[in-house]
């Protein structure tokens, strides 16, 4: 049995008065919730992990250095994120894959230090828009598999998040079959590579505008374990439904 996950990213979305939303988040979980993991910006991390302490909501950040320490302006390593009280950090999301240039061999250095300081990777791959209506999209998906995740992974340190981009903060949602496909694909290479018991076990997500009301149909997906969400795990009134579609499915 794989575990169900909920999992937020906040991006550079949030400031102090947003903690009240992982109050509220926490007092409206259904009875056998999923996993529940709200990533934050990195200012946020210490006052989060505070702000859930006593409730099953996780904490990670969005980002991590491949190094513990040393002269890197602006960054945040493993160390410090889990010094937080934090136990995941996403990689290789695609607004960074973009806007700082980080490469497959990035995310997979950035994923042995996750791991180096007891931290969860979120590992995210996905296909651009020019990719997918050039059919290249099992083709790139693989190639990020491949590249990106380190061979040490299992089911306790990874999970992984397909996050095709033209769905991110557009609106636009894959068919199910063509989520179907993909996770479907993924589950399939992740077996290849690490064995049918790693393979099977590790937690596949789903990312890409999911809302309350396309939520149900896309948990109800085999090889979907459950969501990575941007805008709308903002909100607890909006994230809610979505964690309780995850316990229903
Ligand atoms: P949206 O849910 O806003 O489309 O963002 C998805 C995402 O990028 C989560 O990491």
């Amino acid at each position: 049995m794989r575990p169900k996950i909920a999992a937020g990213n906040w991006k550079m979305n949030g400031t102090a008065a947003a903690l009240t939303e992982l109050h509220s988040l926490a007092t409206g979980l259904p009875e056998n919730p999923p996993q529940v993991v709200i990533c934050p910006p990195s200012t946020l991390l210490f006052r989060a992990t505070d702000a859930t302490h006593g409730s099953p909501i996780q904490i990670g950040a969005q980002d991590c250095h491949t190094e513990g320490a040393g002269a890197y302006t602006g960054d945040i390593s493993a160390t410090m994120v889990a010094d937080s009280g934090a136990t995941h950090v996403i990689l290789g999301h695609s607004e960074r894959r973009d806007a700082h240039r980080e490469t497959d061999a990035d995310v997979q250095a950035k994923t042995c230090a996750a791991w180096a300081a007891g931290l969860t990777a979120i590992v995210c791959i996905g296909e651009s828009e020019a990719e997918r209506d050039a059919d290249q999209t099992l083709d790139v998906i693989g190639a990020q598999l491949d590249g990106s995740l380190p061979d040490a992974v299992d089911a306790e340190n990874t999970v992984i998040a397909y996050e095709p981009i033209w769905a991110i903060g557009t609106g636009k949602v894959p068919s199910i079959a063509q989520i179907e496909e993909v996770h479907d694909f993924m589950r399939a290479r992740l077996t290849d590579r690490f064995g049918a018991e790693i393979g099977n076990a590790l937690p596949l997500l789903y990312g890409g505008s999911v809302k309350a009301a396309n939520a149900v149909e896309i948990f109800a997906v085999e090889n979907v374990d459950g969501a990575l969400v941007g805008g709308a795990s903002l909100k607890a009134e909006d994230f809610a439904p979505i964690v309780a579609a995850l316990a229903q499915s």
